[in-house]
């Protein structure tokens, strides 16, 4: 096959990077992709009917989601003009690293803690941005001095990411640790990332007045609206702006608008009744993991837990097995720190009891009660 001519222009390092892809299939317990498993009750369901039904098709959206800015900013008791929407948080991730990783006399890099969300290495990769990626320790925390060593390589990195509690490891890092971090490299931006937080109360490291190099990001995927793409920042004074500009008008559909202005205002009360139910399951999820034979399940802070299996070749086989049942878990045991680990998502009860059923067959000695 002959290859065109124009393929030289193409970015190089497109072509040792992954395809994010993955194949509807019909499962029975879907337990892999970090979302809230609780459906939403029918009344909620048929007033977002009704509020998509009042909607006008033919015209554009809010061109920066206004309204949903405005509820958002009251909830942090921010100025509006401080938040920014995109299409998910991986719609953030690109607009940051966009505005901030592209100074052509001085090549940027961002520096992640490893294994970490993947999306950051991986949308810095595609804009030519290097990635520096700092182990966590054997525990899964952050490792201090390997990360001020890293963030002040040659003249300092341009972006830290820093998702609390982390995807995949569900851990939860010791916000003393990065507050110093914060403190100590003042000419890195540091995206606090806390899609999960709503899975460890109390222990946010949002406040009013963070520091001018800190951007705070959330999203609305992992409380039940996962299928709106709704992620948003609240970004200091000077980056407000440049994210503007490099975001494009009109990001967020009036679709995803309208349902999450809906369900933010008048089903708050449902919602935190699902996230609590979801805690309540996280539990449940974390005692049939522990009766795994030979196990290791690491705190959970998230809406997913990792077990350490014995030996490391069995998070493969027990996965697999799993999947065959139809009860997708991720198998993590190629990533960084996680060998012989399944990152397993907290479902509902009904697919935790499907868990349960499955764990018995597959794993010798799993206790059948
Ligand atoms: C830590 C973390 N941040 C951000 C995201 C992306 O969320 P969104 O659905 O808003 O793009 C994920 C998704 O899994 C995540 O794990």
């Amino acid at each position: 096959m002959t290859t065109s001519e124009w393929t030289r222009h193409l970015r190089p390092a497109l072509a040792g990077l992954d395809v994010y892809d993955i194949e509807p299939v019909p499962v029975k317990a879907r337990l892999a992709a970090n979302e809230l498993a609780e459906p939403w009750p029918m009344e909620v369901v048929q007033e977002v009917g009704k509020r998509v039904a009042q909607l006008e098709l033919n015209r554009y959206p809010d061109t920066s989601g206004r309204k949903l800015r405005a509820l958002l900013a009251q909830r942090h008791a921010v100025d509006p003009e401080a938040v920014v929407l995109g299409c998910g948080s991986d719609e953030l991730i690109g607009f940051l690293l966009t505005a901030l990783g592209g100074r052509p006399s001085e090549p940027s890099f961002i520096v992640v803690p490893t294994p970490t969300f993947q999306m950051y290495g991986h949308a810095a990769r595609c804009r030519g941005i290097g990635v520096l990626e700092v182990p966590l320790t054997e525990e899964l925390e952050l490792d201090e001095t390997l990360m001020h060593e890293a963030l002040g390589v040659a003249t300092g990195a341009a972006l830290c990411f820093l998702a609390r509690p982390n995807n995949p490891t569900s851990s939860l890092w010791d916000s003393a640790v990065i507050e110093r971090l914060i403190a100590q490299h003042p000419a890195t931006v540091f995206v606090l990332d806390e899609a999960y937080i709503s899975y460890s109360p109390g222990a946010t490291l949002w406040r009013q007045g963070l520091p001018d190099n800190v951007v705070y990001m959330s999203t609305l995927s992992k409380i039940g609206l996962a299928a709106l793409r709704i992620g948003y920042l609240v970004a200091p004074p000077a980056l407000r702006r440049p994210l503007n500009v490099v975001r494009n008008p009109y990001n967020v559909s009036a679709t995803s608008q309208a349902i999450a202005e809906l369900v933010l205002t008048k089903f708050d009360g449902v919602q935190k009744a699902m996230l609590t139910r979801s805690l309540a399951a996280r539990q449940k999820l974390v005692g049939l993991l522990e009766k795994i034979p030979k196990a290791k399940v690491f705190p959970a802070h998230a809406n997913f837990a990792v077990v350490r299996l014995d030996p490391a070749g069995e998070a493969t086989r027990v996965a697999e097995a799993l999947a065959q049942r139809g009860i997708l878990v991720k198998d993590a045991s190629a990533m960084p720190r996680l060998a012989g680990c399944l990152r397993v998502g907290v479902g509902t009860n009904a697919e935790l009891d499907l868990l349960a059923k499955a764990l018995v067959e597959v794993i010798p000695g799993y206790p059948a009660t």
